[in-house]
């Protein structure tokens, strides 16, 4: 970053300029965002606050990766520069753990925090998965979750801050971005502490709903919103779902707030709270998923494995579509099987010819809902694959496992095309690994209209899960459509996400607090 672009600071209301300086844009790589956050920060690391963990201990002296790619993205940059993470633990091992860099890169530390499991239960299963996840994905009908759930929920809140408190005590970093629904009342708990804290800032992966109007606004809502107001950042992936996030604050502060299209100001008890809440839409590394796809070894081990699913050229002779979601009712499963089967009524030559590969892996199956969900769809694939299998072919094939990106990237590749039939998504990263992962090839991509990606990127083929039919009707036309049009498509939606990827998304969340902590301390960073 030069010092012009760090100069823009100086205008309260330079947010596009910060976002869309070409320090930003040009972002392509790994190497560019290190070399971002060295000119933006300087020596001094980040400290990261997310539900899950980053890695996962198998044993002594071994980590892994799990697949989750914006995940992947921040443990790098921690690799490469140091930093801290604090998350609640998935696996076994020691409390804290060094996470080794590569060679000559320093790696990162992780605190692993381990919570009752009845606390736990409480926060995630009760108050994170049964009242935020299915309110702000607009399922109020899944809603459960008691007054307990939500103590537990602020309890777990609260020792996350008082960790991170704790390791302020160790180290300054640049900044504390916090990750998530599971986490919005720790920036809360910090403040209540009194300290002086670095620049706070909350990126919220999932929908906003509209402000509820009948009923008002529950109260935990309300806790909620002002809990994030402890941030000076909150982000967004779509504008639509910050402006609902604004308008819920006007339900609740009315004249008390005011928004000049970059600050949010709020009176509150304390004195006059000021936030940016940002528009940063997520997005993946499509060069990664690119090479993946091209990799023959890759190929070469996709095609072993959909010839053990029956989905070899010879049994499936009209190929597969292929959809990747966690079992999740957010997701659209049954919606999307009824799209196949109001597909294969339009062109019943398809029948014996063309399945939905769906990867399935279950979720969250401690909340009483998404065990239902679980039933209901897996019964529904099995009532289709009873009514209209042929010999060794069936409609649905479900793998119920979660899959190595480099072997999706490949299976996706070879793919008819993708369905994504989510009701609700806040970004949807499958829908963009596809794309990448086609490079430019000829099969369709079909997308849900209410998914972050359908929002923030044009030129898509959209579908409804609302409207099972009509979304047919676009699936048997994309697939009939000429293959040099689907190509020329694919290639635009490639070269936008190229811009548009995971690397820029992190360094536009990061260049305000950065930037503003430098320009507070008086001290503009210099590259290490
Ligand atoms: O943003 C949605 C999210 O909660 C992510 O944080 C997470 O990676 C994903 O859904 C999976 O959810 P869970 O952590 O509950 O398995």
């Amino acid at each position: 970053m030069t010092p012009s672009s760090l100069a823009l600071l100086d205008d309260p209301h330079s947010a596009d300029n910060l976002s869309g300086s070409p320090d930003i844009a040009g972002l392509r790589g790994p190497e560019d965002l290190v070399r971002f956050y060295r000119e933006a920060a300087g020596t001094a690391p980040l400290l990261v606050v997310t539900n899950r963990e980053p890695v996962v201990w198998k044993g002594e002296g071994c980590l892994s990766l799990p697949p989750g790619g914006v995940s992947q993205t921040i443990h790098r940059l921690l690799s490469r520069t140091g930093g801290r993470w604090i998350a609640l633990r998935d696996s076994g091992g020691p409390d804290g753990l060094r996470v080794p860099g590569d060679e000559g890169d320093p790696g990162y530390r992780l605190d692993r925090m381990e919570i009752p499991p009845a606390l736990m239960e409480g926060h995630y299963a009760g108050f994170s998965n049964g009242v935020l996840w299915p309110f702000f994905h607009d399922e109020p009908s899944r809603i459960s979750g008691s007054v307990e759930d939500l103590v537990a929920y602020r309890e777990v809140n609260r020792r996350v801050a008082a960790r991170v408190l704790e390791s302020l005590r160790e180290s300054s970093p640049s900044l504390v971005w916090v990750h998530d629904y599971q986490m919005a009342l720790v920036g809360r708990e910090m403040r209540r502490s009194g300290s002086a804290l670095p620049p706070l800032a909350f990126f919220w992966h999932i929908p906003w709903v509209e402000t509820p109007v009948s009923g008002g606004i529950p109260r935990w809502l309300g806790e909620i919103v002002t809990g994030l107001l402890s941030y000076d950042q909150v982000g967004f992936q779509t504008e639509l779902y910050r402006d609902r996030f604004l308008e819920t604050v006007f339900a609740l502060f009315g004249s008390r707030a005011s928004w000049d299209g970059e600050t949010l100001s709020v009176a509150m008890e304390g004195g006059i709270r000021r936030i940016h809440p940002g528009v940063f839409p997520i997005s993946i590394d499509p060069d990664h998923f690119r090479m993946m796809a091209r990799d023959p070894a890759n190929t070469l081990r996709a095609r072993l494995f959909l010839s053990d699913l029956g989905l070899d050229e010879k049994r499936a002779p009209g190929g597969y579509l292929i959809s990747v979601d966690r079992l999740d009712y957010s997701k659209g499963f049954l919606e999307r099987l009824d799209m196949l089967e109001a597909l294969y009524a339009l062109d019943p030559s398809r029948l014996g010819r063309l399945s939905l590969l769906q990867v399935a892996p279950s979720t969250r199956l401690s909340v009483d809902a998404y065990r239902r969900y679980a039933e209901a769809a897996e019964s529904r694939a099995a009532e289709l694959n009873r009514r209209y299998a042929k010999g060794d072919w069936r409609p649905v094939v479900t793998v119920s496992r979660s899959l190595d990106p480099s072997l999706l990237a490949p299976l996706y590749n070879l793919s008819r095309g993708c369905l994504v039939t989510a009701t609700r998504d806040g970004m949807n990263l499958v829908a963009k690994e596809f794309l990448a992962s086609q490079d430019g090839g000829g099969s369709p991509l079909f997308v849900s209209r209410h998914t972050g990606t359908a929002m923030t990127m044009e030129g898509l083929s959209l579908v409804d899960p609302a409207d099972p039919a009509l979304s047919a009707r676009m699936i048997h036309e994309g697939l009939i459509l000429d293959p040099r049009r689907v190509e020329k498509k694919n290639r635009e939606a490639l070269a936008f996400l190229r811009e548009h990827n995971v690397y820029r998304w992190m360094a536009s969340n990061l260049v305000r607090p950065l930037l503003s902590a430098s320009s507070r301390s008086g001290t503009l960073a210099r590259p290490a």
